[in-house]
């Protein structure tokens, strides 16, 4: 049973879904089903991953995480993504990059999520 919203990954191959619509089935990818991604709020290690959000003029500033997170080739912040009732905004990030996003047009009480490669899926 999949939810709207939920990302999920494969782990034969890498593939990262989010759900558009929930429906009953399982979701399967190379022949295995994909691992549901728990969206983690709690810090953990060194490393910072949880979204800070900061309002703007205009908007909201998104940085990950309260230390900025490591932005390298094998280890970086994919996506942030702000979550304002039905609306959801992303934003894709490179390496090298700053792991931070500006989202203009909304509060600042949205839902914030992000996902690194390496320790998957954040929300605030
Ligand atoms: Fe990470």
């Amino acid at each position: 049973m999949a939810e709207k919203k939920q990302v999920y990954k494969c782990e034969i191959c890498g593939n990262v879904v989010e759900v558009l619509h929930g429906a009953a089935g399982d979701l399967v990818c190379c022949g295995a089903e994909m691992v549901l991604f728990e969206e983690k709020s709690a810090d953990e290690g060194k490393e910072k991953h949880v979204p800070v959000i900061e309002a703007t003029a205009d908007g909201v500033k998104v940085k990950v995480g309260s230390n900025p997170h490591p932005m390298e080739e094998k280890h970086f912040i994919e996506w942030v993504e702000v979550i304002d009732g039905e609306t959801s905004c992303r934003h894709y990030l490179q390496p090298g990059q700053a792991p931070e996003a500006i989202f203009k047009g909304c509060s600042a009480n949205v839902t914030a999520r992000e996902y690194c490669n390496v320790h998957g899926l954040w929300k605030s």
